[in-house]
């Protein structure tokens, strides 16, 4: 039974070959495409099913299986991940090239996240640089030192907008804004992938996860999302766009179902809206599983089904599971899926492989390698400079003076591998420079006791000791927040405090009557509610990378000007959650001169809502900090707003212009924001949206006029038909240091 099962399927195939290889697949004519094509034509249906299957090891696994090996040789595989050593991933390739059958090169994968071995801030935190260039030049140095491993392909980057500190993931985003991201994304895309892809040194992007995964409900991993068709287009998808503007061959489907539909079986999603929308040209991977997790989502019954919702959908390549291996010749022969779309899917593949030049030179980028170069380490300080953020700095506390004699308190201090953050399975804590290696580098007046030993110790064994040392000192300077397993994936928090008995310590502390500098590195903003007024300045790293102990030195001593700014809104308390600054305005508007704080009202009041707003009767309304806000070391002022013209045509645009003048006695780096709202829409609007940002280097004393030009296209929208355009109306403008203030103007639209 099984012999003549087998020849049907066996004749069945040889029909389904003969007529596709007589119908033209793809019709793109570029020369990849046409490649791809030709090679296509000579596969045999395993090898194509091959070219779908992304097989792993996990992270940890250093050796290589021979049943690995012997897939490879029979063309059963198109992509690795997390080949740990250089050995097996030349050995791979050369069997890959010499043995398989048509020998069709391999790609391998990565999580090459902030940086291979020079690791630079964690994506938030480069986020907070405002700073494409940076950012593009330090992921062109995680692709040379990873491409020098062959790894040629990325996980990143993330372009998941994230609004709820909660998630763990924050830390892998650009943060909450669609425009900063879209900035960011077009940057990581150029560095990553270098001028041309077949570059050796070029290492593919992926833009991940598609769609929604920040919006992950209360900020749980992996968690649903419900997004509507008008807020994905306005805010979630634009940085997607971007990324494939800027030529991203890659793109992760998420794990989350958005709107009832996980992303990798979504036809809508990868369709409609990837390929005919976003006009995406490269190929889709799936997460971790993500095929096969459509059974417990609920929404595929068994792997074969898995299989079909994700071929279906147009999903190139399947991450880990094998759904695709185990059941597209069933699918085939069933007509669930066709020959054609088979072959659509693997020419997709082929071509990013053509276009990488992969089959002219499979090997790894032989050129010397540069982990560690002086130039990168050189980078990566730059990088963590920029990308802290301070946010109090009381009587201007900071920068201290050499001579000050430092008690230097916390539990990442001195923790080489922490401050590296999430995703650093190849970073390495032996070329950190901790914040304590940079005070002794550079003969520092500084004493040491950690006080706590790890960020969540909540022993107090060190206490009395420490506070002896604080006492014997001119300041403190306490460096904590968060180990790096506390933050990316799997790693939300219902809590953003400090955690362990860093608050406690702080408060003992601050009893010595002695200056508090807190220095913060943690995966996401951490609520200080409890303890800003135990402290009198607060200077936030994120996880700053290899260099973030030098970075952190020049800092606080005033070589370098903390320059970063925030790209999410800081929270009082977690309560607040989701918090973002373009939010919409409701009916009942915050008025805030009408807040009654919970204390005030009397006992026994009558029950009623008059007079109260959107806001929470104990925190009241505002964030800790707002999106965009952070100190220098100087301080400026902004007049002179002018705007061009009150009325914007098609054709015309609006000039705006500010003075910002530097009005402290330090040279600095200031970043000016443009904010826009739109004041009535046929959907409603944001209360703001930021439309552009400079950043302005002035000299203590001078004055700069900083312009924006703003035209239609910067205002359009997607209305709730989907229909993208500009309403008539009013819009209101301000130009500012962060989303919560600005001078203020308005033009209109005819
Ligand atoms: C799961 C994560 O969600 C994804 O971002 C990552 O690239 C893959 N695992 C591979 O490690």
């Amino acid at each position: 039974m099984k012999g003549v099962k087998l020849k049907i399927y066996g004749l069945l195939f040889v029909l389904l070959m003969v007529v596709s290889c007589k119908k033209e697949v793809v019709k793109t004519t570029d020369i990849a495409t046409q490649k791809a094509n030709d090679l296509l034509a000579k596969m045999t249906l395993e090898e194509k099913i091959g070219q779908l299957n992304l097989r792993g090891t996990s992270s940890r696994q250093k050796t290589l299986p021979n049943e690995l090996k012997q897939a490879v040789r029979e063309g059963k595989v198109g992509a690795f991940l997390n080949v740990m050593k250089t050995e097996y991933v030349d050995e791979l390739q050369k069997i890959a090239i010499e043995e398989s059958p048509n020998k069709i090169p391999l790609i391998f994968a990565r999580d090459v996240i902030h940086g291979f071995k020079t690791i630079f801030p964690i994506p938030l935190g480069l986020a907070a640089s405002w700073d494409a260039d940076i950012t593009e030049k330090s992921s062109r140095v995680a692709a040379i030192e990873a491409s020098s491993v062959g790894i040629r392909w990325t996980f990143a980057p993330m372009l998941d907008i994230a609004r709820d500190s909660r998630w763990g993931r924050i830390a892998e985003s650009p943060g909450e804004d669609p425009y900063l991201a879209s900035k960011l994304g077009e940057a990581y895309v150029k560095g990553f992938q270098g001028d041309s892809l077949n570059d050796p040194t070029s290492m593919l992007a992926c833009a991940k996860h598609f769609i929604g995964y920040g919006a992950a409900i209360g900020g749980r991993d992996y968690n649903t999302a419900i997004i509507n068709k008008e807020l994905m287009q306005n805010v979630y998808l634009p940085p997607f766009k971007a990324a494939f503007k800027a030529g991203s061959q890659t793109v992760m489907t998420s794990f989350n179902e958005t709107n009832g539909i996980p992303a990798s079986g979504d036809k809508k999603l990868l369709q409609e809206i990837l390929r005919k929308q976003l006009n995406f040209d490269g190929f889709v991977v799936s997460d971790w599983n993500s095929v096969t997790e459509m059974i417990p989502h609920g929404f595929a019954k068994d792997e074969k089904h898995a299989a079909e919702l994700g071929l279906n959908a147009g999903l190139n390549m399947e991450m880990t599971s094998k759904s695709y291996e185990h059941h597209i010749k069933e699918l085939l022969s069933e007509g669930k899926i066709s020959e054609s779309q088979l072959n659509n899917l693997v020419v997709e593949i082929l071509k990013v492989k053509f276009r990488m030049g992969l089959f002219e030179n499979s090997g790894r980028n032989s050129k010397a390698s540069k982990l560690y170069a002086k130039e990168h380490l050189a980078l990566a300080k730059e990088a963590a400079i920029k990308s802290s953020v301070l946010l109090k700095n009381d009587k201007s506390i900071l920068p201290l003076v050499k001579k000050t004699k430092i008690a230097v308190v916390g539990p990442l201090a001195n923790k080489p591998r922490e401050q590296l953050g999430t995703w650093t399975f190849d970073g390495e804590g032996q070329h950190s420079v901790t914040p304590i290696k940079a005070f002794e580098n550079n003969n520092t007046n500084f004493s040491f006791t950690e006080g706590l030993s790890y960020s969540r110790d909540k022993s107090e064994v060190q206490f009395k000791k420490t506070i002896q040392n604080a006492k014997n000192s001119d300041v403190i300077v306490f460096i904590g927040g968060e180990e790096a397993i506390l933050s990316g994936e799997a790693h939300s928090r219902a809590n953003i405090d400090l955690p362990g008995a860093q608050e406690k310590l702080l408060k003992e502390l601050s009893k010595t009557g002695k200056p508090i500098i807190l220095v913060i590195m943690a995966g996401r903003p951490i609520t200080l509610t409890n303890i800003i007024n135990n402290v009198d300045a607060v200077l936030m790293t994120w996880h700053p990378g290899t260099m973030g102990g030098e970075a952190i030195y020049e800092m606080l001593f005033g070589i370098q000007e903390p320059s970063g700014r925030l790209p999410v809104t800081w929270p009082k308390t977690v309560g607040q959650l989701p918090l973002f600054y373009n939010h919409k305005n409701t009916g009942r508007p915050v008025i805030p001169e009408k807040f009654v704080q919970m204390d005030s009202i009397p006992v026994g009041a009558w029950q009623s809502s008059l007079g109260n707003t959107s806001h929470y009767l104990d925190v009241g309304f505002t964030p800790h900090f707002p999106f965009g806000y952070g100190l220098g070391y100087t301080s400026y002022m902004y007049s002179n707003l002018q705007v061009s013209t009150q009325k914007l045509t098609n054709t015309n645009q609006i000039k705006i212009s500010v003075d910002v003048k530097n009005t402290g006695e330090r040279d600095g780096e200031e970043l000016v924001q443009l904010y826009v709202q739109d004041v009535v829409g046929s959907v409603t609007r944001p209360v703001k949206e930021l439309k552009g940002f400079e950043k302005v280097k002035l000299k203590s004393g001078a004055l700069k006029t900083v312009s924006f030009a703003l035209t239609v296209d910067d205002l359009k929208y997607y209305n709730s038909n989907l229909k993208y355009g500009v309403e008539k109306g009013d819009f209101n403008l301000w130009v500012g240091n962060n989303a919560s203030n600005g001078l203020r103007s308005g033009f209109s639209y005819e």
